[in-house]
């Protein structure tokens, strides 16, 4: 069914880009706007932008932007559908939906995106099916799960599944022979050989689907049944558009709400450790799935919570693990508490042969700090290595030295210098050490901090906005922006948008797209209205939404530089709008006339001499442009040669 229109305008109304963006990212203040760590990369200085007057977002690095609906699908690798009704819940908007019609976007998926989800969701529920009631399903994939303590309500929470001993089961099933067979490939679910033959990818297996925070099927994880030591005990669907896989927690979906009333993630290692903790009543447990912690995930976390705990197997290897994923938590500025199983258990284990009461006592008992089990695991190694404890101490206070809180440090302070043994005053010393060493390093970066990142922008946008225009294209995005900036300001009796077209009457507009918004402009203008910024986000060609992104994000960044370059007055100071029409309108008809006067120029180049009629004209006509062109670049306050 489709979401009414009048509940789309609804959502996008009450959809403030500061919030919704303000969810997934810090944003700093900056000026009119706002910056920040883009979300779609790792980097270091913030060329995120969100320009909350505008309703946008603009992300440099990547290039996206666009508007709070927008922002959620990339973020969230949601589609539009998605996307609203996400809104829609932050926002407690009831979701209207048209009875009458129904859309046909599950059978004729648009994009490649939609029908990856159709893919994975019928897939999850053929294997869901399988383990329900087929009775191979029953006896080996369901025992299974039985055998390893999960029930029906687990099992159907977490849509658990089987895949049969089969080549071709999932193959020769009618829906799936409706799909297209390279978008199945694509989604892993089946494999093509170099000879074209087709099969199944997950055979003889029980199936985790991994769903994303809307609760979507993303991929599939298969597991054997056994303990066979020569095939690889987990095997996945592959990284997509949909499933990228340092971006993903195993069981968020189920857990997020858990974890926010709790204000507190437990982060495991496996599937299986999430299953049990969850039937267990311990429903705020997620799994990093067996690769160490991504910044990505991390970030993910912080979302619905600031307190972690991480729980680790009791072998050594999962102990280093513990300290290795653990700094970049520090570094993230979440509390972090670790807690280690006895040896040879892990959550699933643990809780299944203590139960969930003696469980969270021994959590509430024995999880510690970051610090204090960095300090003592790492002390147990040089415990007469005099050499070896100095690294140690010297490890260690880097990692409190993370910790952003100065009250938590302090505390840390004297906490480590007990364990240690050694003097407080020497650790803060060492610290101090540390700290002038970083701040040296810093210092040159730090200087400008905020200079160097207005210049980095600078240099970016005009990257991105001159390597693909000339003058002419400059002074024509002038316009389209004043337009939308101004259109309705009040000029005596008339509007700027007005007088504005009066001059435009004559002037083709080369751009393909500007020529699109004018013309626009001037069929929403015959009708008496004025086309908002929101209108044009909304219009079906994206073109357009991409290029008034470029234009309205690069305003306050560029004003400066284009006013020396290019003589275009950005920032009207004086803020008289009449003046800034003017110079714009000159701007462009300079340009018109430039162009004229060069395409005369050529033509006159291919005459030949004996032409003479033609020539003459076309030098006459020059002469006249060349009048016109002193008197808009008097205008301009530029000198043209010639
Ligand atoms: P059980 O052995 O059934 O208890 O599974 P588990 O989920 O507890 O797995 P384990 O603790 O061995 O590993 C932790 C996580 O690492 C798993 O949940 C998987 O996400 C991942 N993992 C383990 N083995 C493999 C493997 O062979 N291949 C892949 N791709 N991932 C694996
Ligand atoms: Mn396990």
């Amino acid at each position: 069914m489709r979401i009414t229109q009048d509940s789309i305008n609804q959502i996008l109304q009450a959809a403030d880009i500061v919030e919704v963006v303000g969810d997934f990212v810090s944003l700093k203040k900056r000026g009119a706007n706002y910056a920040a760590l883009s979300p779609f990369t790792n980097e270091k200085t913030p060329s995120f932008y969100v320009s909350p007057s505008k309703g946008i977002f603009k992300c440099f690095s990547t290039g996206k932007g666009g508007d709070a609906l927008k922002f959620v699908m990339e973020v969230d690798k949601l589609t539009y559908v998605e996307a609203l009704k996400y809104l829609a819940k932050k926002y407690a908007i009831e979701v209207q939906y048209d009875k009458t019609e129904f859309s046909d976007a599950e059978k004729e998926a648009q994009s490649e995106k939609d029908s990856l989800f159709i893919i994975l969701e019928h897939t999850k529920n053929y294997y869901k099916n399988i383990l329900l009631s087929h009775p191979d399903g029953m006896a080996i994939g369901k025992s299974y799960f039985i055998e390893r303590g999960l029930n029906d309500k687990t099992i159907a929470e977490f849509e658990l599944g089987f895949a049969l001993d089969s080549w071709d089961g999932l193959l020769n099933e009618p829906i799936t022979k409706q799909f297209n067979q390279d978008l199945l490939a694509k989604a892993g679910v089946i494999k093509i050989s170099e000879n074209g033959k087709k099969f199944d990818f997950f055979r003889n297996r029980v199936m985790f689907p991994i769903h994303n925070i809307t609760g979507k099927t993303i991929a599939l994880a298969g597991r054997i049944l056994g303990s066979d030591k020569g095939t690889a005990k987990y095997i996945n669907s592959p990284e997509t558009e949909l499933y990228v896989k340092n971006q993903v927690l195993y069981g968020l979906f189920q857990a997020k709400q858990s974890i926010r009333n709790q204000d507190n993630c437990l982060l495991v290692e496996g599937y299986m450790d999430v299953l049990s903790l969850y039937q267990a009543g311990i429903t705020n447990a997620v799994a990093s799935s067996g690769t160490s912690l991504t910044e990505g995930q991390i970030k993910l976390i912080a979302r619905y919570t600031k307190n972690v705990i991480v729980l680790y197997d009791g072998d050594k290897a999962g102990i280093k693990a513990a300290i290795r994923g653990t700094d970049m938590l520090l570094d993230s500025g979440l509390n972090i508490k670790v807690l280690v199983f006895p040896d040879g258990d892990d959550p699933d284990s643990f809780v299944n042969k203590v139960g969930a009461t003696a469980f969270i006592e021994y959590l509430t008992k024995n999880a510690k700090d970051f610090i204090t089990f960095k300090t003592e695991v790492l002390l147990q190694d040089s415990a007469n290595d005099p050499l070896k404890k100095g690294e140690v101490i010297h490890e260690i206070i880097n990692s409190i030295a993370k910790i952003k809180d100065e009250i938590q440090r302090s505390l840390y302070f004297r906490k480590c210098s007990q364990l240690l043994e050694i003097d407080e005053q020497v650790i803060v010393s060492e610290y101090n050490k540390i700290k002038l060493g970083e701040a040296k390093k810093q210092q040159e970066k730090a200087q400008n901090l905020e200079e160097t990142l207005h210049i980095d922008i600078e240099n970016k946008i005009v990257t991105d906005v001159f390597a693909r225009t000339d003058s002419n294209e400059i002074a024509e995005r002038e316009i389209i922006r004043i337009l939308l900036e101004y259109a309705d300001v009040q000029i005596e009796e008339q509007t700027l948008i007005q007088i504005m077209f009066s001059y435009l009457q004559n002037i083709t507009f080369e751009d393909p797209i500007y020529a699109k918004i004018i013309e626009i402009f001037k069929l929403e203008l015959a009708q008496n209205q004025l086309p908002t910024l929101d209108y044009f986000m909304k219009y079906p060609d994206v073109t357009i939404e991409e290029r008034l992104i470029n234009i309205l994000t690069s305003k306050h960044e560029l004003s400066n530089l284009w006013y020396d370059k290019y003589q275009i007055y950005i920032t009207p100071k004086d803020n008289d709008k009449m003046i800034l029409m003017n110079k714009s309108l000159a701007r462009l008809n300079f340009e018109k006339f430039k162009k004229r006067n060069r395409d005369n120029q050529l033509k006159l180049n291919k005459l030949s001499d004996a032409e003479t009629e033609e020539i003459n004209a076309l030098l006459d006509e020059n002469i006249e442009l060349k009048k016109y062109l002193q008197i808009y670049a008097k205008e301009l306050g530029i000198v043209i040669s010639g």
